[in-house]
């Protein structure tokens, strides 16, 4: 009996001493120590035994059922240790890869000029207003006092919807409709998307954008609008920027202007940026309301007067930025974008 024992010891480790699963742990534990176990089968043998070897056996078969309950925990135990570290193995990330960053959006510099403009005109006490950028043909042309044989209306240069309907051409339809719903005193500006038959070429673009600035009140007078401009023109650019305005003709006022501001490469020295003439040209259109455009819109001239400016922000844009070609903005090149 002590050899059977000796043997379902010597048996059982080498058994286990193969394993490698939890699994075929258990099926060993059962088979050697389970209720029809090698050991428990043993054990009720022992009846047969002569009374005084039934107390040895009895300890000697304790013995080796602690032994093998101590060695199946130990081997529990490694086995355990090792899936843990497969699995491990298996999880494992590397922490030192360079994460994937996201390509994040920036606003365009041509958005960005709007905002800017906007936020100081609102500074200036002025209300920002939105116009439709399909507008009627009385708003575009008529009402502005524009005669019936102005060039701009003509079919080549003017994207036409039909009769009555256009693409507005420039952002000036909107003080009509301003000055229509509203009574003086009026003090707005208004910045979208304009459109003309251009061809293109690095200044020009079928679709641009504008700004639009108008105030009527009593009393308005040409120094205002001077003054006006002059100090947008400083806060947009730097204090050192001069304004120089150029008679013109503008249907919609009278008198009317062109106004240039110094070179911003040259600061007004001369350069070739600016064709030595030390001037960069043409940054809006402006002039005191005519008198029949006021009339137009139901407002006595008598009474009130007023000025308006009309930019290209586009322009603006591209004489902040230094940039030399329109067309840039509107590719939406992301090298070109990343360096706003
Ligand atoms: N609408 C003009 C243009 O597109 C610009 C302009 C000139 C607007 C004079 C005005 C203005 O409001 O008073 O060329």
């Amino acid at each position: 009996m002590e050899e059977k024992l000796q043997i379902i010891q010597k048996n059982a480790i080498e058994e286990l001493n193969e394993i490698e699963t939890k699994d075929e742990i258990e099926k060993l534990r059962v088979k050697f120590l389970g209720k029809k176990g090698e050991l428990t089968l043993l054990l009720r043998e022992m009846g047969s035994l002569p009374k005084e070897k039934r107390p040895i056996i009895g300890k000697m078969a304790n013995e080796v059922r602690t032994v093998l309950e101590e060695n199946i925990e130990k081997k529990k135990l490694e086995i355990e240790k090792i899936e843990k570290n497969k699995r491990l193995e298996k999880e494992k990330i590397d922490i030192t890869i360079p994460g994937k960053f996201p390509d994040i959006g920036k606003r365009h510099p041509l958005l960005k000029v709007k905002e800017e403009l906007e936020d100081l005109f609102l500074k200036m006490g002025y209300d920002v207003v939105e116009g439709p950028e399909i507008d009627t043909v009385e708003n575009n042309f008529d009402a502005l006092n524009a005669p019936p044989d102005h060039p701009s209306r003509d079919k080549s240069d003017t994207f036409y919807i039909n009769e009555e309907l256009l693409l507005r051409t420039q952002t000036s339809p909107v003080q009509i409709r301003v000055m229509k719903e509203q009574k003086p005193p009026i003090r707005i500006v208004s910045a979208g998307r304009t459109f003309r038959f251009d061809e293109v070429d690095d200044t020009h673009s079928p679709m641009f954008h504008q700004m639009e600035c108008l105030v009527v009140d009593k009393n308005v007078t040409l120094a205002n609008l001077k003054d006006s401009i002059n100090h947008f023109v400083k806060e947009l650019f730097g204090e050192d920027m001069e304004t120089r305005f150029r008679p013109h003709n503008f249907p919609f006022t009278e008198p009317s202007a062109e106004v240039d501001v110094s070179c911003l490469v040259c600061k007004g020295k001369g350069c070739k940026a600016c064709s030595y003439t030390g001037w960069s040209m043409e940054l809006l259109g402006c002039g005191m309301v005519h008198p029949k455009v006021l009339e137009n819109c139901g407002i006595d001239p008598n009474i009130y007067s007023g000025y308006a400016f009309g930019m290209g922000i586009d322009r603006v844009t591209m004489v902040k930025h230094k940039i030399n070609d329109i067309r840039l903005l509107f590719e939406n090149d992301i090298r070109f974008l990343k360096q706003f």
